[in-house]
């Protein structure tokens, strides 16, 4: 299956990538770790795309193209991924489509911003794996550290209010519209994400298996 999730900042799509990998053996790209892993290792891609992240604005999309096409050419992505983060534009959603790669289902994680805000505020995530953790609603065993790998838990720079603030307005305006790219496609297939992990987690798979 070669999937798309699709969602506002903090919807919940990076939790929900976890739980179908693990459900569909399925690996994940997530271009917001690609390029945080970039900027970490002071590469040319981290330095050109650091000051979009932290303004909370979309990296140019001729840079997250070249990117994913490099990607999707390694071996572990020909029998099926998910992709998280991408396409967030409607240029790179033909740009999949220019390139030949078949999409099956783009899975839209629906949450109302009031609720994205509560969530991004009580966001850790691991500097080791990048795995997000929430002090409320998905606590680490050790307060403050990765079950995974013992990683530090620390904020995510473009989590800061005013930062959250300018990324949701950045997916209403420039991400929304690739639902209805995939909804003429008759692709789209859309979720509540507004209940607790574990219920949204069901509803994910239910409508996966129904696609599927
Ligand atoms: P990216 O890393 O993709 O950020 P995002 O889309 O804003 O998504 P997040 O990672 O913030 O949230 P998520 O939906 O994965 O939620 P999570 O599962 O962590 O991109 C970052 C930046 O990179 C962009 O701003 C842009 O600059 C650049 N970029 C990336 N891709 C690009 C592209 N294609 N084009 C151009 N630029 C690009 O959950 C959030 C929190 O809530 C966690 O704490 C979690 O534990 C908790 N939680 C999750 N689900 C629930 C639930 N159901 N109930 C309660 N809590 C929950
Ligand atoms: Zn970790």
């Amino acid at each position: 299956m070669n999937l798309i999730l699709l969602g506002a900042p903090g919807a919940g799509k990076g939790t929900q990538a976890e739980n179908i990998c693990a459900h569909f053996h399925i690996p994940t790209i997530s271009t917001g770790n690609m390029l945080r892993e970039a900027v970490k290792n002071g590469t040319k891609l981290g330095l050109e795309a650091k000051a979009y992240m932290d303004a909370g604005k979309l990296v140019p999309d001729a840079v997250l193209v070249g990117m994913i096409q490099e990607k999707l050419k390694e071996p572990a992505y020909q029998n099926g991924f998910i992709l998280d983060g991408f396409p967030r534009t409607v240029p790179q959603a033909e740009a999949l489509d220019q390139m030949g790669v078949r999409i099956d289902t783009v899975l839209e994680i629906d949450v109302p911003d009031e609720r994205i805000v509560a969530r991004m505020a009580g966001r850790r995530v691991c500097e080791i794996c990048g795995t997000s953790y929430h002090t409320e609603y998905r606590p680490p065993k050790t307060e403050g550290i990765c079950d995974a790998d013992g990683g530090r838990l620390v904020q995510r720079a473009d989590d800061a209010p005013e930062t959250v603030k300018a990324r949701l307005e950045v997916y209403h305006t420039q991400t929304e519209p690739v639902k209805a790219y995939y909804a003429k496609q008759d692709k789209l297939s859309v979720v509540e994400g507004q209940e607790d992990i574990a219920d949204t987690t069901r509803l994910t798979l239910q409508t996966l298996e129904g696609r599927s």
